[in-house]
C-alpha cells in the first residue's frame, strides 16, 4: 500500500479531484457522478440537455455537499468539447458515459445510424481524452474510464455499430494507456451487462425480451445502479493505480459464460 496512504479505504478518496462524467444527467452516469462526490470530487455533469444536468448537479450538490458544475455539450463536436474544457478548468477523473444504441438488423440500418452511434460511443471519448488527457499527464495524475460493455467483447444479433463501438473503445483505451501510463494517467474500460436505464427502454418494456436477458445472465436479474458505482470508484481513484489499458466487466457473470 502506498506509505502516504492510512488505510485502503483511503485509497478510494477523491477529495480536491475535479471528476467530469458525460451522460452524468441519467442512469449510470447519473450514479457514478454521485458516486464521485460522495468520495470527495467535485464534479460537472455534461450532457446535451442544459435542463437534466442541472437538475443532476443540484441533486449531487444536496446529497454529498460538493460542488457540482452543469455543463450542456454535444460531446460528438469538437467545438463543444473544447468550450467544455474552457468552462470546466482543470479534471483530473474524466468519465465517458454518454452513449446510444441504434438497434436492428445490419441490413436494414442506415449509415446514418452507423455514424450516429459511432460518433458518440467511440469518437465522444477520443475528443475528451484528447482535450484533458494531455493536461491530467502534465500535472502527473489523472483517470479516464470509459463506458464499455459487455458488447465490447461478444456480438448480439441486432446490435452492429454499438458493439463495434464498444469493442472499438477498448482499442482506445488500450492506445491511450499506453500513451500516457508513465505519467501518472491511468485509462481503463468498465463494461456492464444489462442495467435497466432509458437506453435498455425497449428491452425493458418488452416481456419477452426481458425475460431472453435475464436468462444470459447467470446471477439471474437485471444490474442494480448502485451495482456501478464501487467499480467506477475503483478506476476513478488511487485504488487502482497499478491498472491501466485494461476492461473491468461488472455483467451479473455474463462474459463468464
Ligand atoms: N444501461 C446498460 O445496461 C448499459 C450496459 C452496457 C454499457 N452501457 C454504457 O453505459 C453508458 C451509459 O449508459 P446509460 O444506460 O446510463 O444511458 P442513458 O441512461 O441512456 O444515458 C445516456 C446519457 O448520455 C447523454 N448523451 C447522449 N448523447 C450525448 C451527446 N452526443 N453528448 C452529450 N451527452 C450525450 C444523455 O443525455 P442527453 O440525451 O440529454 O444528451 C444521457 O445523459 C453508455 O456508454 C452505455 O453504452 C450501458
Amino acid at each position: 500500500m502506498d506509505s502516504a496512504a492510512k488505510t485502503v479505504m483511503d485509497l478510494f478518496r477523491l477529495d480536491g479531484r475535479r471528476a467530469l462524467v458525460t451522460g452524468g444527467s441519467k442512469g449510470l452516469g447519473r450514479t457514478i457522478a454521485e458516486a464521485l462526490a460522495q468520495a470527495g470530487a467535485d464534479v460537472v455533469v455534461v450532457s446535451r440537455t442544459a435542463s437534466e444536468c442541472e437538475r443532476a448537479a443540484g441533486e449531487i450538490a444536496s446529497a454529498t455537499g460538493r460542488r457540482a458544475l452543469a455543463i450542456a455539450a454535444d460531446v460528438t463536436r469538437a467545438e463543444d468539447v473544447d468550450r467544455l474544457a474552457a468552462e470546466a478548468g482543470a479534471i483530473d477523473v474524466l468519465v465517458n458515459s454518454a452513449g446510444i444504441n441504434i438497434r436492428g438488423p445490419a441490413a436494414t440500418l442506415t449509415e446514418a445510424d452507423w455514424d450516429t452511434v459511432l460518433d458518440v460511443n467511440l469518437k465522444a471519448p477520443f475528443l475528451l481524452a484528447r482535450r484533458f488527457g494531455p493536461a491530467m499527464a502534465e500535472r502527473g495524475w489523472g483517470r479516464i474510464v470509459q463506458l464499455g460493455s459487455i458488447l465490447s467483447t461478444i456480438g448480439i444479433a441486432g446490435r452492429t455499430p454499438y458493439a463495434s463501438s464498444k469493442a472499438g473503445l477498448l482499442g482506445l483505451t488500450k492506445t491511450l494507456a499506453l500513451e500516457w501510463a508513465d505519467r501518472g494517467v491511468t485509462v481503463n474500460a468498465l463494461c456492464p451487462g444489462p442495467f435497466a436505464t432509458e437506453m435498455n427502454r425497449p428491452l425493458l418494456d418488452d416481456p419477452t425480451k426481458y425475460a431472453e436477458f435475464v436468462a444470459s445472465i447467470p446471477v439471474g436479474r437485471w444490474g442494480e445502479l448502485h451495482e456501478i458505482a464501487g467499480a467506477a470508484l475503483f478506476l476513478a481513484s488511487d485504488a487502482s493505480s497499478y491498472m491501466t489499458g485494461s476492461a473491468l466487466y461488472v455483467d451479473g457473470g455474463w462474459t463468464a459464460r
